[in-house]
């Protein structure tokens, strides 16, 4: 995973809670730096609604900051939002007649799609406090195996199973990462796949949309139907047998080209 540009600066910072039970999909977001840091970019006369939606139309791009009016995005709107696009997912999805041949898939994207990486941007030494996205200290984080579930992804997962898709993952992480991802997902509530596809060494310098675009490729030439798929890049979500329906998750913290 390479974004090109990270938030620098949130000054509510808030980290997902661990899901508390089999079957339970946590409902809480818990600030762990209230009001802490200062500063943060402003665009004059631009709220933080209207940033956020230039956001996720796509507009604003390449962006380093997220404005200062946004300080409580994170802490509060952010969960609401997330909440919103797996309504949507779901009202589409159950809508749907199944094949039930097993061929009926939904892809997720991992990174702030399924799980969050929050409290890793969280640390006060890691992206939030420096001035860029550190590779090898994301990749220790991705190790720990600690990212908890982005509960409205999980409760969505949850519910597709339920109506008989098959769920397939997709993923920018790395192959080397394989063993550490299951077990951070299984542990969180990701319980089964068709499919969990992470980057080849080979594809290292291959783009987001390029590598996405070639996996979902291939699962189409081995018939399944793409019938939809969610991510919190746009790079998710562009390209090639990009599904019947896509869903843009909300994504406060960076931008992935
Ligand atoms: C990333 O973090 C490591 C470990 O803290 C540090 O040694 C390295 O200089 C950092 N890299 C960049 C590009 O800032
Ligand atoms: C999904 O898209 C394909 C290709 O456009 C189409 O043939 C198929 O009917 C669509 N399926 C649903 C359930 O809308
Ligand atoms: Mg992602």
């Amino acid at each position: 995973m390479k974004p090109t540009s990270l938030l620098l600066l949130i000054l509510a910072v808030a980290v997902l809670a661990p899901p508390t039970g089999a079957g339970v999909v946590p409902d809480k977001i818990h600030p762990l730096r209230p009001q802490a840091g200062s500063g943060g970019h402003r665009i004059p006369g631009v709220s933080c609604l209207s940033w956020r939606l230039a956001v996720e139309t796509d507009n604003i791009r390449n962006w380093d900051v997220v404005p200062s009016v946004c300080e409580n995005y994170v802490g509060h709107q952010y969960r609401k939002d997330s909440n919103a696009v797996a309504w949507a997912a779901y009202q589409y999805a159950k809508g749907l007649t199944l094949k039930k041949d097993g061929k009926d898939v939904w892809i997720f994207d991992i990174d702030d799609t399924s799980l969050s990486n929050l409290p890793y941007y969280a640390r006060p030494d890691n992206a939030f406090g420096a001035k860029e996205y550190n590779e090898t200290t994301f990749t220790e984080w991705e190790l720990e195996g600690k990212a908890p579930a982005l509960p409205a992804t999980l409760g969505l997962y949850k519910r597709l199973l339920k109506l008989g898709f098959k769920i397939v993952f997709i993923s920018g992480k790395s192959e080397s990462l394989r063993a550490i991802t299951i077990y951070n997902m299984k542990k969180v509530g990701y319980y089964t796949w068709e499919k969990l596809v992470l980057k080849q060494a080979s594809e290292s310098g291959t783009t987001a949309m390029v590598y996405k675009s070639t996996e979902r490729t291939k699962l189409v030439q081995a018939g399944y139907r793409i019938l939809g798929n969610m991510g919190d890049q746009w790079s998710d979500l562009m390209g090639t047998n990009i599904g019947n329906r896509t869903f843009k998750a909300p994504n406060p913290m960076f931008y992935i080209a």
